[in-house]
């Protein structure tokens, strides 16, 4: 167990000390809209010791985003000239795996560690092995697929890695390199789904993003991949969170008719086997056993927000806790963990940036405010 390091700057946590701290945690603030604490949550919640936003949600579901970096540079996500943040504002492993120590405590259940492209750091096993034998939570790795390998597989499941989800967009490789502008190949996505499946690191998530006239006509392609592999493929609608602001409504592409595509070649029929608080609508292959792990996704935030029943809180590889994936606010955490603060202090911290959680994104109409960040900043 980590020791709580000595208060050094604060005092037990007291409404005296959140007075003092705002001059502590202005310094490191990259974005200038980002405050430094959250408002303070009512008592009854803080005492909770639970992480509930003030629209009645839990949240169970940590992200944490271990590195900004990423080899690809999706068109729906990062562009070339990406700056990323400097190395000495990154979340450092033991930073990691006391965050996430202190949000089981909280009641999380599932850590998830994403990117920019969590493969790329360097010590991820050591990241894994201390949040696995530090707190009792599911683990899972949102990849590119690009870098899998089944010894690191292997290594990352025995350090405690249980679950893996690959973005893979398109099944042709000159495609495979328009959409990732990287010498990335399909085939190795495709070998690092195998590996994982052979390294029973399943059931395996495959998430795809489609976008208009780059590739769109691929949903019942990818679909295919489903029973093909024995894994569930989802698709994501595009959303308006890449670096280069070229989301636009004419290149979406809705699940709807994402799901109508994959009709034309395959029968689906729901798998009521959705949790409320999934993103996701799950169904099934129809011509395949009801114990088939094949499985078609759609992830609709743009079509319909699954807002009501989000259950989720995002760090990002800066050490900043996002209430939503669309936050135009974010809280500096990194600053309080690098000042000395105690786990209790950290703990109330989450508990009031989760209770600020905002009820909904407004996304697609015109109230919706863009957040400042990209997806491979705030950690898909
Ligand atoms: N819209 C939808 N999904 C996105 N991702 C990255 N950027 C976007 C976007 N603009 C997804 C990737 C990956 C996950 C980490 O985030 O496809 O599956
Ligand atoms: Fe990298 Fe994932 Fe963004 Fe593609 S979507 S650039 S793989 S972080």
């Amino acid at each position: 167990m980590q020791a709580d390091p000595p208060a050094r700057s604060l005092a037990p946590p007291g409404p005296d000390v959140r007075v003092a701290l705002p001059l502590l945690s202005r310094s490191h603030t990259t974005w200038a809209d980002s405050p430094c604490l959250p408002p303070t949550a009512p008592a009854y919640i803080r005492d909770a010791r639970r992480l509930i936003d003030a629209h009645g949600r839990t949240i169970r579901d940590l992200r944490i985003s271990v590195t900004d970096r990423c080899n690809f540079r999706c068109v729906y996500c990062m562009e070339p000239d990406v700056k990323f943040a400097r190395r000495e504002d990154l979340l450092t492993p033991d930073e990691i795996v006391r965050i996430s120590r202190i949000a089981e405590s909280l009641g999380i259940r599932k850590v998830r560690l994403t990117g920019g492209e969590p493969t790329l750091h360097p010590e991820l096993t050591r990241i894994i092995g201390g949040i696995r034998s530090e707190a009792g939570v599911e683990l899972a790795l949102i990849t590119n697929g690009s870098r899998l390998t089944r010894a690191s597989l292997r290594e990352w499941r025995i350090a405690g890695l249980a679950r893996v989800t690959i973005s893979i967009d398109t099944l042709r490789p000159e495609r495979f390199a328009a959409i990732t502008r990287s010498n990335g190949r399909v085939d190795d996505v495709l070998a690092g789904a195998d590996a994982c499946l052979t390294e029973g690191l399943a059931p395996l998530k495959l998430n795809a993003v489609l976008v208009r006239h780059v590739n769109d006509d691929e949903a019942a392609d990818l679909a295919s991949l489903a029973p093909q592999l024995g894994v569930a493929m989802r698709f994501i609608e595009y959303m308006p969170l890449d670096s280069g602001r070229a989301w636009d409504v004419r290149k979406w592409v809705s699940a709807a008719e994402t799901k109508s595509a994959i009709e034309r070649r395959f029968r689906l029929v729901s798998a009521d086997d959705d949790d409320p608080a999934s993103t996701s609508r799950t169904f099934r292959f129809a011509h395949l056993p009801t114990d088939s792990p094949a499985r078609v996704g759609f992830i609709a935030p743009v079509s319909n927000p699954f807002c009501g029943a989000c259950s989720r809180l995002r760090v990002t590889a800066d050490g900043k806790v996002r209430p939503c994936l669309f936050s135009t606010t974010e809280w500096d955490m990194r600053t309080l963990l690098r000042n000395g603060a105690a786990d209790r202090f950290i703990a109330d911290f989450l508990i009031d940036a989760v209770w600020s959680k905002q009820s909904g994104h407004n996304i697609a109409t015109p109230a919706f405010a863009r957040p400042m960040r990209p997806m491979s900043a705030i950690g898909g």
